[in-house]
């Protein structure tokens, strides 16, 4: 929605810029509704959302602050405008400011002239050099609690804020809390499902006393080359549950077999060969793990295709798993087995670089090796 900065000069312009406002503020409503169910980030999603905001308002700058662990300060969590940057994390006391009242009382409040008004502070001017001369300032409530406040700062053209312009922030605000809280309640479950999937990874390596934190290092050494590769942050969630998870399917074989010392049967070396296939099966029946499950069913292929269970080869194996496969390999090496002692960082690197191209794809290898703190596990 384009607009015009010259005041318009006939009624018949004052009301078609009166309806082209009204328009634009339920398109706001509207489309930040819709990212609400949408963006997955919180922090991603609170940016588009003051974006949008300052855009519709014709205003020069916006921002939402949070309470954190208490209710004694506002964080600004995310910020647009000329100093939005600088203020991105800043804290203020929620006893002072236009914000901080409206933080405490849940009422929204419309300043156009914070010279007249005895709450504004100044300190958030003084620090940042930005001048302002009118907000609205509407609070994010939840089941009645209020989680913070959003601002939306000078008209552009230095006009007031209006009361449509305040009930405009005052839907938004309530959009922004139910995301806000939505978000929190997923990274409670989320949370609590992950401190599962740990307990169940530890059971795994249980079963053989020379594994034992195998499942949570491998988990580790993966993240590492994920972080190396710029992975994105939903891309490095399914790193971390597959590499974590990625021997699941061993909860199928039975302990005798997989820390058997002598030769295994063919019969035997068949069920340890299923593993990557139960694990993938077992995974992509659980909302949360379908994209993990795949990475867990490749992590023993390898990069010149004579690995199982599908013998995939090169770049047909997800990345992901090409990622596990050398942390699962660094992991083994670096660890005492009952028939070897641990080799050191320096010599198990130089064999993950000799394999790189026939075992272990050399991408993955040497996004592992750059991003490996030498030295952690000497
Ligand atoms: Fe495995």
């Amino acid at each position: 929605m384009a607009y015009s900065l010259e005041e318009p000069q006939t009624t018949a312009e004052l009301s078609g810029r009166f309806e082209q406002e009204n328009k634009a503020r339920l398109e706001l409503i509207y489309n930040v509704s819709k990212k609400v169910g949408s963006v997955p980030r919180m922090t991603q999603l609170l940016e588009q959302i003051i974006r949008m905001t300052q855009r519709t308002l014709n205003a020069t700058a916006s921002s939402i602050l949070l309470f954190r662990d208490n209710d004694q300060d506002l964080f600004f969590e995310v910020a647009s405008g000329p100093v939005g940057k600088a203020l991105k994390q800043v804290k203020i006391s929620a006893q002072y400011g236009i914000a901080g009242q409206v933080a405490r009382t849940g009422k929204p409040l419309i300043v156009n002239d914070v010279s007249r008004s005895e709450n504004f502070h100044q300190t958030i001017d003084k620090t940042t050099g930005f001048t302002t001369k009118s907000l609205i300032c509407a609070p994010l409530v939840v089941h009645r609690q209020i989680l913070g406040v959003i601002e939306v700062l000078n008209k552009l053209d230095g006009s007031d804020f209006n009361e449509q312009d305040l009930e405009a922030v005052v839907s938004v605000a309530a959009a922004a809390a139910m995301a806000i809280e939505n978000t929190r309640l997923h990274q409670t479950v989320l949370d609590a499902y992950k401190s599962t999937i740990s307990t169940l990874a530890a059971a795994i390596d249980a079963k053989d006393p020379y594994t034992r934190g195998h499942s949570q290092r491998v988990m580790e050494y993966t993240l590492l080359g994920g972080t190396s590769l710029s992975f994105s942050a939903e891309e490095m969630e399914t790193l971390e549950y597959a590499s974590i998870l990625h021997d699941i399917g061993k909860i199928a074989i039975d302990a005798q077999t997989l820390n058997k010392s002598d030769a295994l049967t063919p019969a035997e070396w068949d069920m340890i060969r299923e593993h990557p296939i139960t694990g993938a099966n077992i995974l992509k029946e659980i909302p949360f793990l379908e994209k993990a499950s795949e990475l867990v069913m490749y992590h023993h292929e390898r990069y010149d295709g004579e690995g199982y269970p599908k013998g995939l080869k090169g770049e047909d194996i997800p990345i992901g798993a090409r990622l596990i496969a050398v942390a699962d390999a660094f992991d083994t090496m670096t660890t005492d087995r009952s028939y070897r002692a641990a080799f050191n960082v320096d010599d198990s690197t130089r064999e993950l670089n000799r394999c790189a191209g026939t075992q272990f794809c050399p991408t993955a290898v040497e996004a592992f090796i750059s991003n490996l703190r030498v030295g952690t596990r000497k």
